[in-house]
């Protein structure tokens, strides 16, 4: 971005802060931070429903405190103990920021499966010991999971089911994680607690 760009860039988000403090009535703190080497203002207003600009000092965009961030982990990640239809849970992580977990490694797929045992036991729901993430197969009757992002599970690099799955059938629509650590697949009319995944950046 050129340098003038960049002004002119600054410039408009300023405006907006402004803006925004006026509609909201809200004190306008400005941050600059820098994101790929063009400057970014990140600003808070009291109350903030825009999770964007609902931002610290100091802290990275897009951090919750009821999320758990295990240390050199991208995003942060929580288990949802309400169970409740995989499309609401898929709806409610979005609403806050993130979706649900996508397992991209063995790893980031062991640090999931450690948050989900340590969590509250989950409530309102027959299969307790799972929980809901971010992969499906809705797509019949071309039948793969895939993340939703629309990445098979192979590529999104996390693929170990338990044993006997993925068991296909009528409805068997939605992934879910077993807190043993493998992948289950499961009725669409079945609630169960789920995780969201949060990126920090
Ligand atoms: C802006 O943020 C800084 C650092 O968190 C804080 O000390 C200051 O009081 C804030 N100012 C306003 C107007 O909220
Ligand atoms: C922000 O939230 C606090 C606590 O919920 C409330 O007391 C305060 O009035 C709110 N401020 C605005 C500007 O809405
Ligand atoms: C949680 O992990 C501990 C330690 O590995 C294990 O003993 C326990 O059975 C696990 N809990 C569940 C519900 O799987």
């Amino acid at each position: 971005m050129s340098t003038k760009t960049a002004t002119m860039s600054v410039a408009i988000q300023v405006l907006l802060c402004f803006t925004l403090t006026l509609i909201q009535q809200g004190s306008c703190n400005i941050t600059y931070i820098w994101v790929y080497n063009n400057p970014t203002i990140v600003y808070t207003t009291e109350n903030s429903t825009m999770p964007w600009i609902r931002r610290g000092s100091g802290e990275s965009a897009n951090r919750r405190n009821d999320y758990i961030y295990p240390s050199g982990a991208a995003s942060g990640y929580k288990v949802h103990t309400q169970a409740v239809l995989w499309p609401k849970a898929r709806r409610i992580c979005a609403d806050e920021g993130g979706h649900l977990a996508i397992l991209n490694s063995v790893a980031e797929a062991n640090m999931v499966t450690e948050i989900f045992n340590k969590s509250e036991p989950i409530i309102g729901s027959d299969w307790p010991n799972y929980a809901s993430i971010g992969f499906h197969c809705l797509f019949e009757p071309d039948v793969q999971f895939v993340t939703i992002h629309d990445q098979t599970l192979e590529k999104a690099g996390y693929n170990q089911w338990m044993s006997g799955r993925p068991l296909l059938g009528a409805g068997r629509h939605y992934g879910s994680l077993r807190i043993s650590g493998t992948l289950d697949n499961y009725h669409t009319h079945i609630p169960l607690g789920f995780i969201c995944e949060l990126p920090i950046h």
